[in-house]
């Protein structure tokens, strides 16, 4: 964290006539006279308790986020599926290399490449995923499943390329036996580069088949082999997320129905995990991504694991027979609706069924024999129209008869109002729905005005999931939108919203969550990353305060009898977390001027002497981060002094600050 900004002064006072002024820093300017605005916080005035799961993260692989990103495989195309068998894959030199497809009895993954080297060398090259991220002195794990059908066999080597080509990494492969069989081996790169390559050489005369060619660092999460990119989960951990909503998105509707997410096609063995063209693969034609497939090497099983990891509930979206109303539209006729739904109720048995039945042995097999604790599942995403409806009620009655615990989410269509929305809640409010999963990619000046959005909602019907959320400006267009500190600012603001209406809005996640700088669909994103690297934006930076500072109960915060909501671009909520003893107050000043604000706050408890303030502010609005500049909005802290119950607060133009005060003596 960075120190408070000079210019930043906070003071406290014991009573207002007699000012007892504290300075956090060294006053260097003169201040005005104080006793502006008075903000009045109740901390014994509990309003809503606030969801333990509040705050969560969205994940979908778009913008390279699982395949290229969170999974750790650096071999792109490793089993030789893709459409074109040999993209990512360049051969040159003597010899041939033939595709070779098994069909009849192999559908799950039909191709291997048959090598046959003469004397001189044939080379066979991936350029992984807009290339090959090498840390200099770690270690990476060559597998490789392969045979040599005949008598002669080439010598095999290893290779890692830096850009010009040279090689920094090299080993010779075992030979194999005559049956297929997986080989591997460890190899430790002697310099860091970022698109780096892997290349194969062949030498002497024979024949080998090779299939599932694979490179993973072995420093991955938990040092799990095959497992996922240690500094991207380091940061989902970070934001200590209530909830890990998966896998999206768009991608759980597909193009067509063939394309669209089915959860028992990812999980069991990795190797046998069928690969499927992404949607975003094509979907925007100025960001195009031929390369864009999704082996499932993250699939269901490693997706629960995750979650239980990072302490997040599992939040599983499934498709409900329709395809996205965005591309064509199909959805499976409602007479023949009954295996998605069986897929709804075994995916519920595979996470926390026992292990004698079918799903839950499986789960046991994979490595996690207890229950994953699954309690609530999303029928469809941003569905709309009386299909869904009809789709979705099938869904709740045999879920909610065989599994009443479970909470179910509907959709309320993919925008933040209008005909769709409408109808969805006029729809589903008298069913046993308990969450409607809103969605809202406006512009930051629609984040502000709507921060009291929830204020009038009705408090009788379902509960709220502010399901995906990103403030995309200056006008709202989706998908090119920056991560500006404009975009953060405003979110924190609509935020504040968010939590003082924390009875019914319980669970909320910006999204998308992750981006290659180098492939990505879809701006802005949460988080960035290129091949080594990754960069918090000033919307992660809002995303983990609230998250952190949550509390667990909201209370009474008013200016001039009101609660704070755009008065003087003025932002608010207060909340104690009970367990901790503290009041945290969260105040976004979206103007661009310094206010100075006296809280005046009652509470039964005695304050300490001694707060802490996180501060996130930036002067220039449009201002974003970069992976070459990561800390140029990030949060400051600072301790500050306490006197008595009555604090003078300087707060910065376009800010958001977090005073967290402890209420044990
Ligand atoms: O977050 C990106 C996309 O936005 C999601 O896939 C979809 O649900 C929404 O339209």
């Amino acid at each position: 964290m960075n120190s408070i900004p000079t210019w930043l002064l906070i003071f406290f006072c014991l009573t207002c006539t007699e000012m007892n002024l504290v300075t956090a820093q060294t006053a260097s300017k003169t201040l005005p006279t104080p006793i502006a605005n008075t903000i009045n916080i109740n901390a014994d005035q509990r309003i809503a308790k606030i969801s333990p799961n509040m705050w969560g993260i969205f994940f979908e692989d778009i913008n390279f986020a699982a395949d290229g990103g969170l999974y750790a495989e650096l071999i792109k195309n490793r089993s030789f599926e893709f459409a074109n068998p040999l993209q990512g894959w360049k051969t040159s030199g003597k010899g041939k290399l033939l595709v070779v497809n098994q069909e009849a009895g192999h559908e799950k993954n039909a191709r291997y490449v048959q090598i046959t080297a003469v004397a001189e060398p044939l080379l066979l090259t991936n350029e992984g995923f807009r290339g090959i991220g090498l840390k200099e002195n770690d270690t990476y794990r060559f597998a490789v499943a392969a045979q040599a059908p005949a008598k002669n066999q080439p010598r095999i080597t290893l290779q890692l390329l830096d850009t010009l080509n040279q090689i920094i990494a090299s080993k010779e492969l075992p030979a194999f036996d005559k049956e297929w069989n997986n080989y591997s081996l460890e190899v430790k790169a002697t310099k860091t580069i970022e698109k780096a390559k892997l290349r194969l050489s062949f030498q002497g005369s024979g024949v080998v088949n090779m299939d599932m060619i694979s490179l993973f660092p072995t420093d991955t999460w938990k040092k799990r082999p095959g497992g996922l990119r240690k500094d991207l989960v380091q940061m989902l951990a970070d934001l200590k997320p209530g909830f890990l909503r998966f896998p999206g998105g768009c991608i759980v509707e597909g193009k067509d129905l063939a394309n669209r997410y089915q959860w028992k096609e990812t999980v069991g063995d990795p190797l046998n995990r069928k690969i499927m063209v992404n949607r975003w693969n094509t979907e925007f034609a100025r960001r195009p991504a031929p390369d864009y497939y999704q082996t499932f090497g993250l699939g269901f099983y490693e997706y629960f694991q995750l979650a239980e990891d990072i302490g997040a509930k599992a939040l599983p979206i499934l498709n409900c027979g329709m395809a996205c109303q965005y591309n064509t539209a199909e959805v499976v006729a409602n007479t023949q609706l009954d295996p998605y739904i069986q897929d709804a109720v075994d995916l519920i048995e595979f996470a926390n069924g026992d292990l004698n039945t079918k799903w839950g042995r499986l789960r046991g097999e994979m490595g996690h024999p207890k229950p994953f604790n699954l309690d609530r599942i999303g029928v469809g995403n941003e569905q709309w129209g009386p299909q869904y409806i009809e789709k979705y009620k099938l869904f709740e009655a045999v879920l909610k008869a065989k599994y009443p615990n479970i909470k179910l989410i509907g959709a309320a269509g993919p925008s933040a109002a209008g005909e769709h929305f409408d109808f969805s809640w006029e729809q589903l409010k008298g069913s046993s729905v308990d969450f409607m999963d809103e969605h809202y990619y406006m512009s930051p000046d629609w984040f502000l005005k709507n921060a009291g959005r929830y204020d009038t909602y009705d408090r009788k019907g379902p509960k709220i999931f502010a399901g995906e959320f990103a403030a995309h400006g200056p006008d709202g267009a989706t998908s090119e939108s920056k991560n500006t500190w404009l975009s953060a600012l405003t979110e924190a603001a609509f935020m504040t919203g968010l939590e003082r209406n924390a009875d019914i809005v319980q669970m909320a996640c910006y999204a998308p969550l992750l981006a290659h700088v180098d492939a990505w669909q879809w701006r802005p994103d949460l988080i960035w990353f290129d091949n080594l690297k990754a960069m918090a934006t000033p919307n992660y930076w809002v995303q983990k305060m609230f998250s952190t500072f949550k509390g667990t109960d909201v209370v009474s915060m008013l200016s001039a009898g009101k609660t704070i909501i755009g008065k003087d671009s003025l932002y608010a909520n207060a909340v104690v977390d009970a367990a901790k003893k503290q009041l945290i107050v969260k105040i976004v000043n979206a103007s661009g001027k310094e206010t100075r604000q006296t809280l005046v706050i009652s509470s039964r408890e005695e304050l300490n002497k001694k707060a802490v303030l996180h501060v996130l502010q930036h002067d220039r609005l449009l201002d974003i981060n970069s992976l070459q500049e990561p800390g140029a909005i990030m949060p400051a802290e600072s301790i500050i002094a306490v006197r008595g119950k009555r604090l003078i607060l300087d707060i910065p133009k376009y800010s958001f600050s977090i005073l967290v005060l402890d209420m044990k003596k």
